[in-house]
């Protein structure tokens, strides 16, 4: 009996390690032929594994002992005297498992690892759409903020008009108000005092582009003026513009994106014995050096 048990351990751990699944089906039937240590047919061996395991059927007991049949765990042979097959244990098990007995729980693990796949897959793209949202949102807030920002704009605006009675003759003292308000002169405020005032696109651009102290880009809130008159240019005006250019980041014409510096040229400030020389706003600062212009740069927000 002790070696029936050690047959049937060793085909039991052997059917694992070949991924073989062992079944309550298969259990019985090794455990019926390893207990009764003789040749056994279908009947029988269906008799009494069906007593160990009252779930199974015939037809799943015969089909796995076809099964451990084809593995080599049992030997088929016809009874004698009869025309049954008759079962008993090898005591071993084929190297070469068929792929179609092996455990499809490898299968299982592929899917489970597809399944992982998949979901990583739709945690990505999740990721990527709350992205998409998050990016929308930042638009959405962006417009609602410039939306606001207009709606205040006209207000503004409307006290503008009411302070000039809405009359065409002040369209120059209207239009420097606005530009007092936002240093420039933005495309929306144009369009609305055209139509407050009834008067065409046009003839208010044409004012505007008329006169050199209208801006019709935005203007830094702080002007920035670099002589490169004759007498500045000789004293090195040229080096002191290009330690502005890399301080601001612009070239003169430009502005600074946060709006703060707009960087121009002028032929004369009118200082010519202090060259080479800048003005920012009202005040003059003879030939700064690179850490100089960062440190009056900042006193100016
Ligand atoms: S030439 Fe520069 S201030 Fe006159």
């Amino acid at each position: 009996m002790e070696k029936k048990n050690e047959i049937l351990s060793f085909l039991i751990s052997s059917l694992k390690s070949r991924q073989v699944k062992l079944t309550s089906t298969r259990k019985a039937i090794l455990e019926v032929l390893a207990e009764n240590n003789e040749e056994m047919d279908v009947d029988q061996i269906y008799f009494l594994a069906h007593k160990k395991s009252p779930n199974i059927g015939m037809a799943t007991v015969y089909r796995n002992i076809n099964m451990l049949h084809k593995l080599g765990m049992l030997a088929k042979k016809l009874k004698s005297g009869s025309d049954k097959a008759a079962f008993s244990l090898t005591g071993k098990l084929k190297k070469d498992v068929p792929e179609e007995i092996k455990d499809k729980r490898k299968n299982k693990i592929s899917a489970s690892n597809y399944s992982q796949t998949a979901d990583g897959e739709i945690l990505r793209i999740q990721g990527q759409l709350n992205e998409a949202l998050n990016d929308l949102n930042k638009i959405k807030i962006e417009k609602e903020l410039a939306l606001e920002n207009v709606i205040n704009d006209f207000s503004k605006l409307d006290k503008i008009l009411e302070t000039h009675n809405f009359e065409k003759s002040n369209l120059i003292q209207i239009l420097l108000d606005v530009q007092g308000q936002y240093n420039w002169l933005p495309k929306h405020t144009l369009l609305y005092i055209g139509k407050k005032m009834e008067v065409p696109l046009p003839n208010i651009y044409g004012i505007a582009s008329f006169y050199k102290f209208f801006n019709l880009e935005p203007r830094g809130k702080h002007s920035i003026l670099v002589c490169t008159g004759t007498a500045c240019h000789v004293r090195g005006s040229v080096n002191l513009l290009q330690r502005i250019v890399n301080v601001l980041g612009v070239n003169p014409g430009d502005t600074t994106k946060d709006l703060r510096f707009t960087l121009d040229t002028v032929n004369c400030l009118g200082c010519c014995a202090i060259g080479p020389v800048m003005m920012v706003d009202d005040k003059y600062y003879s030939d700064p050096s690179q850490a100089d212009l960062n440190k009056i740069l900042k006193n100016y927000n």
